[in-house]
């Protein structure tokens, strides 16, 4: 697989400033997934980039979910649990965050940039503390532009 091919893909990004990022976000069904619920019940704005998909638990996140969304063609994932010591499967978030570690330190190696994957606790009270992690998640993926490194034709076959 070629690495990352930066001028190539900032071209991309600046050839087309209406470009807005696709971001996947697993949240857990108890707390990140009320968090999102009640920004929307509170009315607050947040970008519209986001497709949320609802786990049990974030530790029911596999590592591959995130590889899978990127290569499926999202350019940015969000992973969310519950905070420390509220999960309600007791250690679950604990598992996520050092799944997370790694699968990060793991992404980086393969040169997917750091910006394109978030890790953070919201709870179901903090509607407002998810609406600001939507925009800086976008903010930050919107930085690194479109993620090419799993299209077919960014790949050496031989
Ligand atoms: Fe929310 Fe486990 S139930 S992280």
């Amino acid at each position: 697989m070629k690495q990352n091919n930066k001028p190539e893909k900032e071209k991309t990004h600046k050839a087309n400033p209406d470009w807005e990022p696709r971001i996947v976000a697993f949240l857990c069904n108890w707390c990140s997934y009320a968090g999102a619920d009640l920004a929307g019940i509170s009315r607050l704005q947040y970008p519209p980039n986001v497709r949320i998909i609802r786990v049990p638990c974030s530790g029911r996140i596999n590592p591959l979910f995130v590889v899978k969304a990127l290569a499926d063609g999202a350019d940015g994932v969000l992973v969310s649990g519950c905070h420390p010591g509220d999960c309600h499967y007791i250690s679950g978030n604990y598992s996520a965050r050092r799944k997370f570690v790694f699968l990060k330190h793991f992404l980086d190696y393969i040169g997917i940039e750091p910006e394109r994957t978030h890790f953070a606790w919201v709870s179901a009270s903090e509607g407002e503390r998810f609406a600001k992690l939507i925009a800086k998640v976008v903010r930050e993926v919107k930085k690194v532009g479109p993620a090419t490194h799993f299209k077919q034709d960014n790949c050496d076959v031989n």
